[in-house]
């Protein structure tokens, strides 16, 4: 990325490889994720909470061969097949050479190969540190995720019926037959009715949509519900939990929160902005689901690594169906 805006700012060209340090991993990428943080970063849109020194390499998840290690790694071996959500502050993962931090890397599933492994870490994590850690969803609970059919959406219906919670969601009628086929159990057509006439009595809420969907969704709470977003504004506990930010980016988000808040007060609910993280333990947990054939990764397509612009195009249009994938050569299983 050599600038902030728009296409003609994603340039194909050639850098330096990168010297792992201490607890650090040298990845010969095999693939890599797309994800709407790539293009909503190369527009600037987080340069809020983080600005990069241009030029900067772009990509946020991989899955790949360790080609060397740093000092003090103690948990990966040159030749181990990794996946991995890369460092927020660094990315790199739309290169042949990427550095992930051990503790955020885990050995891919066996049943994957390099494409579909790269589809898993921000989206899976995303769903998995929401559904677990945030709403502490709970065996019987019913929960709303608008926005199913995309990249996160698809991983957290299975992740939340595996929670046991009965699940409802929103799709078009491109992606019913998914989502109805990951597991839920009440599928609204976002693009013909209005979900907020049709749904009511829910414990909680994953938000993948934000702006007028997430302004619509309190009708259809319990008193005392949960909301999660990823999508929406964030708040207060965004800063300080996620960002490890000071009171001054929390009171920006503050403001920023506040008719989202105001909404939920009145429902007598609760309103979380998430930004997932990097985990190495959270993979190695959604590797085993993977391998056990208790979590299906979707992909929707998957682009030569010449073609990263058009790939990230793609996913700005906002129609995936599950993950968009880059394949470079080693990517074959
Ligand atoms: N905060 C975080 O840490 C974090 C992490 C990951 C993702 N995110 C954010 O979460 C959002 C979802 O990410 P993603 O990777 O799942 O995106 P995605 O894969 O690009 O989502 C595309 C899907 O969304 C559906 N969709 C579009 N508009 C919709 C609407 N109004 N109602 C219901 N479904 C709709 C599309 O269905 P149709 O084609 O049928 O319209 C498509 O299947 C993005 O805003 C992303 O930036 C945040």
């Amino acid at each position: 990325m050599t600038g902030y805006g728009g296409p003609e700012h994603t340039v194909l060209t050639d850098a330096p490889t990168p010297v792992a340090r201490a607890g650090e991993l040298l990845v010969r990428v095999c693939a890599a994720g797309i994800n709407p943080v790539d293009f909503k970063t190369r527009a600037g849109k987080l340069k809020i909470i983080r600005k990069y020194r241009l030029p900067v390499v772009m990509g946020n998840e991989l899955s790949g061969v360790v080609e060397a290690v740093g000092p003090s790694v103690t948990r990966f071996a040159k030749n181990d097949r990794v996946f991995a959500r890369v460092d927020k502050d660094f990315m790199g993962a739309f290169a042949e050479y990427a550095i992930v931090h051990q503790d955020h890397a885990a050995r891919m599933p066996a049943a994957l190969d390099f494409t579909a492994a790269a589809a898993v870490p921000l989206a899976a994590l995303t769903a998995l540190q929401a559904l677990r850690d945030e709403l502490q969803l709970a065996h019987g609970q019913r929960i709303f995720i608008p926005g199913g059919a995309g990249g996160v959406g698809t991983f957290a219906i299975q992740l939340a019926k595996r929670f046991g919670a009965h699940v409802a969601t929103t799709a078009s009628p491109r992606g019913e037959a998914l989502v109805k086929r990951l597991g839920a159990d009440v599928v609204v057509d976002y693009s013909r009715e209005r979900f907020e006439e049709k749904l009511s009595g829910y414990d909680c809420a994953l938000d993948l949509v934000g702006g007028d969907t997430l302004a619509r969704v309190w009708p259809i709470l319990k008193p005392g519900a949960h909301v999660v977003s990823v999508a929406g504004m964030p708040e207060p506990m965004t800063a300080y939990k996620d960002l490890g930010r000071g009171s001054g980016l929390a009171a920006l988000f503050w403001l920023a929160s506040l008719k989202t808040r105001r909404a939920a007060a009145r429902r007598g609910a609760s309103y979380r902005y998430l930004f997932m993280h990097p985990s190495g333990a959270d993979l190695e947990y959604l590797a085993a689901l993977i391998d056990k054939k208790q979590l299906e990764v979707v992909i929707d397509r998957i682009f030569p690594f010449d073609q990263a612009k058009e790939a990230l195009a793609y996913v700005e249009r906002g129609h995936a169906k599950g993950k968009v994938v880059l394949a470079l050569d080693g990517a074959v299983p």
